[in-house]
C-alpha cells in the first residue's frame, strides 16, 4: 500500500503523475476561475515585501488565535545591527468567549490591551498596531480583513463575513480612552515569516504546527490570479488546513480521522489540520486507545471514564510518551489506523520489549487516565503516539514540499536556497517532530538547500514586522 506521503506526493490521475496533489489544490486556489470552488484558498496578505533590517519604531501587536492571546510592545531599532526589544503579556480568552458573542469577545481584547497600556505607563500614546489574527481571512488591504470562516477552537457568533478591524476599532472606541491606529493585519504564518525574515533575509515561507496548521510563502504576483497587477511578489497564506475538504484527501483518511471531525467544532472542515494539528493530535492517540480497548488488544480491555472522555488525552502527553527512551525502532509504513491494530497483537510487542524502566512517562500519563497498563500496553501506547505524530510531520513534510517547489519553478533556480520561518507548540515541543520532518523534506527535495528557521519570540512580533516594513515602505515612497 502507498504511504500517505508517497500517495500526497503522486497525483490520483495517470496523466499528470508526476505532479504533486498539494500542488494542483494550490494551483485551483491561485487561477481566477478555480478559485471561489477551492478548497485551499491562497488568500492574498498583502504583505509585498520582507524585512531589510532599516525598519524603526515603536509598535503594538496582538496575537490572536494560537495557544495563547498576547499583547505586545515591540521596539525596532534600525542600529544596523538589527535589534528588537519587546514586553508581552499572556491574557487568559475564557471558553465562553470563544464560542459566544463575537463583540465580546472584541470587547475583552480591547480591555486586554488597554490593561497591557495601563501597566506599561503608555496609555496616552498614539501607536501604530499590528493584528496577528491566525483565521482565515479575505484581505482587500493590509488594514481590512473579513473572516471567511472560524477555525481550531473559535466560533463566536456574528464575526464570520466582518471586518475585524472595524470590529476592534468599535471597541476600542467604545472604551474611549485609546486612541490606536491599527494599521495590519496579518496571519501567523505570515508574522513568523516575517519575524524570521528579520534575521535571515533569504525567509520566504512561514510554516505553523500548532494548535493549527498553515503555510504562507512568497508568490510571484504574475501566478496570483485574482488580484491585479503581475510585477514583483506577494505573499500568499495558503491556508492548508482546508486541503481535503473537497474530498482530495478521502483515500488517505480514516475511520478515526471521520470520527474526530464528526465531533469537531466544524465538521467537514479544516480536514488536512485534522489529520495533523495540536488541537487534535492527543484526541486522534485516544480515540485509538479506545477502539484498541474496545478489541481487547489493550488495558485487559478495560477502559476508564477518564479514557472514554473527549479531550482527556491532552497533546502535550504524546511529547512526554514520545520523550521516554524509544524501546522499539519502529517504521512507519502503513499509514492507516485500522493496520495499527493488526501490528499491535500483544505478541509482536513484547517481542520488542526491552527496557521497561524506560517508559516512565508513559505509565504515568496512563494512570492518570486511571488505567493499569501492562509493559506491553506502554509500549503500545508509545508505539500509537509515534504513528500520529509521524504520519503528522510526513504529511506537513508532503506539503511543504510541494510549496518549495512551486518557489523552486518560479526562479527557474535549479537548486533553490530557501528558508523557512516555522513556530507552533508542535513543531516547538515535540521531542521528534521537527526533526522527522525536516529528514522527509529533504529526503523529497534532495536539489533544495532548505533552512529551518524557529520564530522566536512567535507570530504577534511579526505583526509589528509588517506594521514597521509598512512604515518603511510608506516613507520611502514619501520621498
Ligand atoms: C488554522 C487557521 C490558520 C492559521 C493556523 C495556524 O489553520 O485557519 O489561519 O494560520 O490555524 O494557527
Amino acid at each position: 500500500m502507498e504511504s500517505p506521503v508517497g500517495a500526497l506526493l503522486s497525483s490520483t490521475r495517470p496523466r499528470d503523475s508526476k505532479k504533486a496533489r498539494f500542488r494542483r489544490e494550490m494551483d485551483k486556489g491561485l487561477c481566477r476561475d478555480t478559485n471561489p470552488t477551492a478548497a485551499v484558498k491562497m488568500l492574498p496578505t498583502f504583505v509585498r515585501s520582507t524585512p531589510d533590517g532599516t525598519e524603526q519604531g515603536e509598535f503594538l501587536a496582538l496575537d490572536l488565535g494560537g495557544t495563547n492571546f498576547r499583547v505586545l510592545l515591540v521596539k525596532v531599532k534600525a542600529s544596523g545591527k538589527q535589534e528588537v526589544e519587546m514586553e508581552d503579556q499572556i491574557y487568559a480568552i475564557p471558553e465562553h468567549l470563544m464560542k459566544g458573542s463575537g463583540s465580546e469577545l472584541f470587547d475583552h481584547i480591547a480591555d486586554c490591551l488597554a490593561n497591557f497600556m495601563e501597566k506599561l505607563g503608555i496609555k496616552d500614546k498614539k501607536l501604530p498596531l499590528g493584528f496577528t489574527f491566525s483565521f482565515p481571512c479575505q484581505q482587500t488591504k493590509l488594514d481590512e480583513s473579513v473572516l471567511l470562516s472560524w477555525t481550531k477552537g473559535f466560533k463566536s457568533s456574528g464575526v464570520e463575513g466582518k471586518d475585524v478591524v472595524s470590529l476592534l476599532k468599535k471597541a476600542i472606541k467604545k472604551r474611549g480612552d485609546l486612541d490606536i491606529d491599527i494599521l495590519a493585519v496579518i496571519n501567523d504564518t505570515v508574522g513568523t515569516m516575517m519575524t524570521c525574515g528579520y534575521d535571515d533575509h533569504l525567509c520566504e515561507i512561514g510554516l505553523i504546527v500548532g494548535t493549527g496548521t498553515n503555510a504562507c510563502y512568497m508568490e510571484q504576483m504574475r501566478n496570483l490570479e485574482v488580484l491585479d497587477g503581475d510585477e514583483g511578489r506577494m505573499c500568499v497564506n495558503t491556508e492548508w488546513g482546508a486541503f481535503g475538504d473537497d474530498g482530495a484527501l478521502e483515500d488517505l483518511r480514516t475511520e478515526i480521522d471521520r470520527e474526530i471531525d464528526a465531533g469537531s467544532l466544524n465538521p467537514g472542515k479544516q480536514l488536512f489540520e485534522k489529520m495533523i494539528s495540536g488541537m487534535y493530535m492527543g484526541e486522534l492517540v485516544r480515540l485509538i486507545l479506545v477502539r484498541m480497548t474496545k478489541e481487547k488488544l489493550l488495558f485487559n480491555g478495560k477502559t476508564t471514564a477518564e479514557l472514554l472522555t473527549t479531550g482527556s488525552f491532552n497533546t502535550s502527553y504524546i511529547y512526554a510518551i514520545e520523550n521516554d527512551k524509544l524501546v522499539c525502532v519502529y517504521s512507519y509504513t502503513e499509514g492507516t489506523f485500522e493496520r495499527i491494530t493488526s501490528f499491535l497483537k500483544a505478541s509482536e510487542v513484547s517481542q520488542c520489549m526491552k527496557d521497561e524502566e524506560s517508559l516512565a512517562s508513559t505509565e504515568k500519563v496512563l494512570r492518570g487516565l486511571g488505567l493499569d497498563p501492562s509493559a506491553d500496553d506502554c509500549i503500545a501506547t508509545q508505539r500509537v503516539c509515534q504513528i500520529v505524530s509521524t504520519r503528522a510531520a510526513h504529511l506537513c513534510a508532503a506539503t511543504l514540499v510541494a510549496v518549495l517547489r512551486q518557489i523552486r519553478d518560479n526562479k527557474a533556480a535549479e537548486k533553490l536556497r530557501t528558508t523557512i520561518g516555522v513556530d507552533g507548540s508542535v513543531y516547538k515541543n515535540h521531542p521528534q517532530f521537527s526533526r522527522r520532518l525536516h529528514k522527509m523534506v529533504r529526503r523529497l527535495v534532495p536539489d533544495c538547500d532548505v533552512r529551518f528557521l524557529q520564530s522566536q519570540c512567535g507570530s504577534g512580533k511579526g505583526a509589528a514586522m509588517v506594521t514597521a516594513v509598512a512604515y518603511r515602505v510608506a516613507a520611502q515612497h514619501a520621498e
